[in-house]
């Protein structure tokens, strides 16, 4: 069915993580860490870890279901459901799996990959479809297994990551909460962070051949990642903010991919932004990936403290690398 042209407004939120959590003194029988070195360097104290029962499409499933209930919206009144995710359970796609718990059984469901950008990208996907008039319920889940593929004996990377799921509902509406954005990409990072498949060679018949194998674990160059998270993402929120017309002084709060508190913090010192409006649970979670976002929304919106009509700066970075912002007000 065909709508009118209208506007995107994020009327819900929810989350989910795993239950078992490890924390810093835990990863230190692991690998040669302390809770000094990671605390102080990234934040993060804690990380939920998901066990071999727990499926990247359930989590992503209970998120839908707590944003569908806040957002007072049936599942199958569902137009879409985009799953931003990089660790899929199944490499075909892991959002029709959601669509079936859910029970939404008009939405068309997919996935979306761009890694830590993932909850952003997907927003402004979102956006499209709503604004253009096709679809008026949109549920988008960032949600990520990172643990899957990380490289449990290297220290440099292994103790950043988490697992989780966040989700919201976006609706049609009659005035577009969605104020501004700017994606950007630079393939020529890759080397910087990436999940590589590598396979090997296998003949099949004379002069033909296959390579099968699978994906390596996480490879990560910190520094550099570090240093494009704290250039590239004041520039992106600083453009989408622009288109906006908007100042930083409009913005009610800086939410930015937990990566590292330190990253946040220098973001939000070249913006110019006082602590209190950046948010932060990293504490908890770690870099939970395409679900840091929504995961960090949501809690902020439970607590009380995001409240209708606040203006909010998003901005996802990571691998691609890719990065983005997008200015949005919360409900209608
Ligand atoms: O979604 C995006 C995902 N990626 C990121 O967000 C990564 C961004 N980068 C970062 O967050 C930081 O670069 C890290 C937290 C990864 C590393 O912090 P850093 O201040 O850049 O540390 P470093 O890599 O320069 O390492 C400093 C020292 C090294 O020892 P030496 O060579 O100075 O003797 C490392 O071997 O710290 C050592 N080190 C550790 N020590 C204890 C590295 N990892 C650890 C560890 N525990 N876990």
């Amino acid at each position: 069915m065909q709508y009118l042209a209208a506007g995107m407004a994020v009327t819900g939120s929810g989350s989910a993580s795993p239950a078992a959590s490890l924390d810093n003194h835990g990863l230190s029988q692991i690998v040669d860490t302390s809770d000094e070195w990671i605390a102080t360097r990234t934040g993060i104290r804690s990380r939920h870890l998901a066990n071999a029962q727990e499926s990247l499409a359930h989590l992503g499933a209970i998120a839908a279901q707590n944003a569908l209930s806040m957002a007072q919206v049936a599942a199958t009144d569902i137009d879409l459901i985009l799953l931003a995710t990089s660790t899929p359970d199944d490499l075909f796609g892991s959002a029709c799996q959601i669509q079936a718990e859910l029970g939404a059984k008009h939405a068309v469901a997919f996935d979306l990959t761009a890694a830590c950008s993932g909850f952003v990208f997907g927003l402004i996907t979102a956006a499209q479809f709503i604004r253009t008039g096709v679809y008026r319920n949109i549920l988008l889940i960032g949600a990520d297994v990172l643990s899957r593929w990380v490289d449990w004996t290297d220290r440099r990377s292994c103790v950043l990551f988490g697992d989780g799921a966040g989700a919201v509902v976006l609706q049609a509406n009659e005035n577009d909460r969605l104020l501004g954005f700017a994606l950007h990409s630079d393939g020529c990072l890759h080397d910087c962070l990436n999940v590589n498949y590598k396979g090997k060679a296998r003949p099949l018949t004379q002069g033909m051949e296959v390579a099968q194998g699978t994906y390596q674990p996480i490879s990560m160059n910190g520094k550099e990642v570090y240093r494009f998270a704290v250039n590239r993402v004041p520039e992106v929120i600083e453009k989408a903010l622009f288109q906006a017309n908007l100042s930083t002084a409009d913005i009610d709060w800086l939410l930015l991919h937990q990566a590292n508190q330190r990253i946040l913090d220098a973001v939000a010192k070249r913006l110019k932004m006082p602590a209190e409006k950046v948010i932060s649970n990293m504490a908890n979670y770690g870099n939970t990936s395409a679900a840091s976002i929504p995961l960090a929304l949501d809690e902020t919106v439970r607590q009380g403290q995001i409240k209708p009509g606040d203006t909010i700066a998003a901005s996802g970075f990571g691998a691609g690398l890719s990065w983005g912002a997008a200015i949005f007000q919360w409900q209608r």
